[in-house]
């Protein structure tokens, strides 16, 4: 059911490995990376699938993960990530009706992590357009402008406008009381008004009152949100969305990720515009620098 989907799978393995320090299991997949890139620049989520932004962005985290931004071809991603573009500013993914913001998202971290984004370039401006135009009235953002407003989108949409230097233009005091309602008297998170609690959306809250700053983040109540996140580890040791269910690669690496912006002392402390660990990310940014300071005195 999940091979169509494995680059992701992946990275929430390898992921949740990183950040619970365990990290040396997955090494012989990498070479899994590259058969699931496709000739337009762009990545599959396996083998024989066509590309899409959802999977390309988990194929530059991975590259994050592995510490080898040499897997990735910066001018040939730049390039798919721009075919995928509407003049909307809308992103899309299989077809051009197919827009929805997580794909907003995919495609500005993308760019982000190989130094492709200018956050003055016209269609940069254009992509975040799009995105405050996902805010509603409740403060929360949706997956296309006026659909109701969902805690991963609103992530997606934060982080986003966030890449494009855009954050500032969207209506912070409606967006805080979004983010602050979705915490239940359980202690867990939910997406949207009158649904159960889910682990992973202690993630998509969360991260995106981190990217808002400190501040909003410590109004949630902490304590309340850890007791709720291991309320869901399984004996089988993975995460399940809600308690007593099966646990899934999924929900066991957002709800160790959400310990992470937490600060909790077993995971390691996460990025949370880019979901991966923040020293994972210095030390590819390193890599990176060194890598494009080589082809420069090559060339
Ligand atoms: C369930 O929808 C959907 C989720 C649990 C995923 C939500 C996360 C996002 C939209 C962000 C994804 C981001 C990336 C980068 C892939 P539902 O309608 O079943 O959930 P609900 O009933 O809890 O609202
Ligand atoms: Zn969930």
């Amino acid at each position: 059911m999940t091979e169509h989907m494995f680059l992701s799978g992946l990275y929430f393995g390898k992921c949740a490995l990183a950040a619970a320090g365990q990290d040396d299991h997955l090494a012989a997949q990498k070479v899994r990376i590259h058969a699931c890139r496709r000739d337009d620049g762009g990545y599959a989520g396996n083998e024989v699938y066509p590309s899409h932004l959802l999977y390309t962005y988990s194929a530059v985290q991975l590259a994050i993960l592995y510490n080898q931004p040499e897997l990735l071809d910066a001018d040939a991603l730049e390039a798919f990530v721009w075919s995928r573009l509407l003049p909307s500013g809308a992103y899309y993914g299989n077809d051009p009706s197919d827009t929805d913001t997580r794909f907003s998202y995919c495609a500005l971290a993308t760019l982000a992590l190989v130094d492709k984004l200018q956050p003055e370039a016209i269609n940069v401006r254009q992509a975040g357009e799009f995105v405050l135009a996902c805010q509603n009235d409740d403060g929360g953002f949706g997956l296309r402008p006026g659909c109701e407003s969902h805690a991963g989108q609103t992530f997606c949409c934060v982080a986003a406008l966030q890449l494009c230097g855009l954050l500032e233009k969207a209506n912070h005091d409606t967006l805080k009381g979004f983010l602050l309602r979705r915490q239940q008297a359980d202690g867990g998170f939910n997406g949207r008004p009158e649904k159960a609690s889910d682990g992973c959306y202690a993630w998509w809250v969360l991260a995106t009152m981190a990217i808002l700053g400190p501040s909003v983040l410590g109004a949630i109540d902490k304590a309340a949100a850890i007791k709720a996140l291991f309320r869901l580890q399984t004996p089988a040791g993975g995460f399940s969305p809600r308690p007593d269910e099966s646990p899934d690669l999924f929900h066991t690496h957002f709800a160790i990720a959400a310990l992470g912006v937490l600060g909790h002392e077993s995971v390691a402390p996460m990025d949370p515009c880019f979901c991966v660990p923040r020293t994972a990310l210095q030390r590819y940014r390193r890599s990176l620098d060194q890598t494009q300071a080589t082809t420069t005195d090559a060339s």
